[in-house]
Formats: structure tokens, sequence, C-alpha cells
């Protein structure tokens, strides 16, 4: 099966291939991208879905390769493996690809960095067979979704619940004193209409629903960790990727990947938020069509802010980053005196080093969502891109603006004027 579209240029490609589980046959397989001249530069492996046990699916990146070189690896391949599909890299693209409509998030959703049945070492869960089957059985939700479909529900267990009751019981201890009034008052809603509780694990489907007509935002079940290009992605369309598996029950204050303990508790009272919600769209407008060392910044801003933001209340600083809510530990340390905090400068924060593994140095503090996003904008505006591009919500699609799109966006910033205007008038 050849598939993806080809062009005459050398680009980096996706050699995608199926072997059966054979001695050596890997090592064959490789060999012949060598004897192609062809420049391998990643590689990672799962059993098939398709024939789990005993064939093994191979992604591999390669760079700057000719389609003559493509032709010939494909031709040596084929003898040695049950499938193999080309597909040219979309990021170094001529046309530029990124998602213009809510449903081409399909096209890369599943396309997670770390698989269900192979956790890193680190993983308290990666021993735990049981747990192992568990995450799989849960991210594989996420790897047969589409774009519209209802969340399927997850039955979670005695243990499973155990597990979020630990987490939730000490984080509602901190946020009435910790988290920004935001949080607080849409995670009150969140008790009385999604089933917050300690007893009960958020449904996504329950969850995705409300946030819709709270601020337009909805859930996409995810299998692990995406690129910062594909997650930011799917901000630009207010869909937000969000595990559904839980972290490993020997250790419920820590899990070194997003679990739904992070995503209900971190990220989902505040996406509730309109002006938070409108934020967050904005980084992942900003990433759409732009080069990789700005999807770089971006991404170290969305961990700046979405992640590990604080802001200004009051007088006193408050969290609002997923990554503080969901932390008992960190919660605190971040309203100590310990870390630096910087002003709010995008241009410093997308340069700004960070630990992965440890509580954050330094902290960037925002006056407001609302003015957050006005600086977010200014800096976006630097981003080199050759369009400028336009949401709309009605078809939940973007569009780039020329002169048809720019007259028709015209009329209807009229119209909203007008209805300002009457609207006015009757005050
Ligand atoms: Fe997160």
């Amino acid at each position: 099966m050849e598939t993806g579209p080809r062009t005459g240029h050398s680009s980096d490609l996706f050699v995608i291939f199926s072997l059966l589980d054979k001695k050596g046959a890997l090592v064959e397989a490789l060999q012949q991208f060598i004897n192609a001249d062809v420049n391998l530069t990643h590689i990672e492996s799962r059993p098939s879905k398709d024939n789990p046990g005993k064939e093994y699916d191979f992604f591999t990146s390669c760079s700057e390769c000719s389609q003559e070189k493509a032709d010939h690896l494909l031709e040596l391949l084929k003898p040695l493996v049950t499938s193999v599909s080309v597909e040219q890299s979309k990021s170094t693209d001529e046309n530029f690809w990124f998602p213009r409509t809510i449903y081409d998030l399909d096209e890369f959703a599943t396309r997670v960095i770390d698989y269900g049945d192979e956790l890193n070492s680190d993983h308290p869960g990666v021993k735990d067979p049981v747990y192992c089957k568990r995450r799989k059985e849960i991210a594989d939700i996420a790897f047969n979704y589409k774009q519209g479909q209802p969340i399927p529900t997850v039955e979670y267990t005695t243990e499973e619940i155990q597990t979020w009751r630990l987490i939730f019981q000490e984080l509602t201890k901190l946020h009435p004193t910790h988290a920004c009034r935001q949080y607080n008052s849409n995670f009150s809603h969140l008790v009385k209409n999604c089933g917050f509780c300690e007893d009960n694990i958020p449904q996504l489907e329950t969850v995705s629903k409300y946030l819709k007509k709270c601020s337009g935002f909805q859930l996409r079940p995810v299998a692990g960790l995406l690129s910062s290009r594909d997650f930011l992605s799917a901000l630009a369309f207010r869909v937000f990727p969000c595990t559904q598996y839980i972290r490993h029950s020997s250790q419920p204050y820590y899990t070194p990947e997003p679990d739904v303990c992070h995503e209900m508790i971190g990220h989902v009272p505040l996406l509730a938020d309109p002006t938070f919600a409108s934020f967050s769209q904005e980084i992942g407008l900003a990433s759409l069509g732009a080069p990789d060392d700005y999807v770089k910044k971006l991404a170290t801003f969305y961990w700046f802010t979405i992640e590990f933001g604080v802001c200004k209340e009051n007088g006193q600083r408050k969290a609002y980053g997923a990554g503080l809510l969901s932390s008992f530990g960190e919660l605190q340390h971040c309203l100590t005196d310990k870390p630096s905090v910087l002003p709010f400068e995008p241009e410093k924060i997308v340069l700004q080093d960070y630990p992965m593994l440890e509580m954050q140095p330094v902290y960037f503090l925002a006056d407001s969502f609302a003015s957050a996003q006005e600086k977010l904008k200014a800096f976006a505006a630097t981003i080199p891109k050759p369009f400028t591009l336009h949401y709309n919500p009605y078809n939940q699609s973007v569009e780039e603006l020329d002169n048809r799109s720019f007259t028709k966006l015209t009329s209807s910033i009229q119209a909203d004027v007008e209805m300002l205007h009457k609207a006015l008038q009757k005050i």
C-alpha cells in the first residue's frame, strides 16, 4: 500500500511499515535505508493493531529524501514487509499543511509521542502488566475516535476512583486560597453540572458538552503526548486534546505524563471561562503555519501560561496554570518567595528555559487573561507567515484573509457594530 502526496523535490518523509516478528527482520529492513541512501533520523515501534503479538508496526522519519530515493527504498522494502506506506512530511511541504477545519484534526490526533503499551522506564506503572493493559484499553478509545463522535464512557474501577479521590481531596483544600477566582467559580459549576466530586471521575463526554455551552471549547480523547505543533493546532479550533486514563495507584501524587486527574482538575475549570478560552485559542491560531522555531517558542509560551501561569488578583499572586492547579506541592511552591516571578513579556517568556520534571524556578505574572491575550497577539504578529488567518466559528474552520473573505468579514463586523449601536440606544 502506498499513500500520501508525492512531489519531485527533496523533503522529509515518513515511512511506515509492518514486519513479522521474525529474527533479523528489522535489521534487514533497516539495511535497505542504507542501500537506498536514505537518511533515517527517527524510528519507533509498537505491536501491530491488526496482528498483535505476531507483527510490529514501525514508524520512521527520513530527512531530505528525493522521490527517486523514496521509490527505490519502497522497491527494496516490499519483499521484506507485510505492508509499507510513504507520507511526505507535512511540515516541509511547499504548500505548508495545517488543519483548516476541525475535522482535519483526525489527520494527526492519533500521532502520539508515547504509546499506550510502551511506557517510559520512569513511569510508575511500567512494570505492572495489569496497569499497562488497562491504560492501553482506554488509550484505544482515542486511537479509534473521529471528530464529532460522542466520546465513549469509561467505567472506572474502584482502585482508579480511590486514586482520583486522594488527589481531589488534597487539591480542593488548597484551591480556595491558591487558585484564581475564575478557577474557583467554574469549579463550583463543574461540581453542580458535571459530577465533579471525590467519588466520581468525570466523563469526558459530559465535560466536553458542558464546556461547549460555556466557552465553545470541547475535549477530544488523546492516547498520549502529541507534538507541540499538533497539540497547539487543536487549540486553534477550541479543541483540547485530553487523556482519559489515570496515573498508577502506587504514586497518586506523581505522574510523568498528563492523565485524567491533571486534565479535569488542572485544565477543565478554566477552559469553561470565555476569556481564558479565547486566550488559549489565540496560542493555537498563532501556531498554524508558523515556522518550527516559532512553534517551539509558542510551546514555551503555553508552558509558562496554560501549564504554569500565575496572575495578579487584588494585589496577590494566584495560580491559573493546570500544572500548578493539579499539583499539591507546586501549587504551594508557586505562591512562596522561593521562585523568581517575572513580568509578563511574551518576547522574554518564549526564550525562557525550564525544567520538565522539577518545580519551576521561574514564573511569569499576568495582569489578567485579557491583557495576556493582547500581549500574545502583539507577539504573534511578529511570526513570519505569508498569510493572515481568520477563525470562522460558524463552520469551525480557519480562512486565509484574501480580498473576498476580507469583504465578507468587513460586512460581518459592520453588522455587529450596527447591532451594538442599536443596543446602546436602548440602554
Ligand atoms: Fe496539561
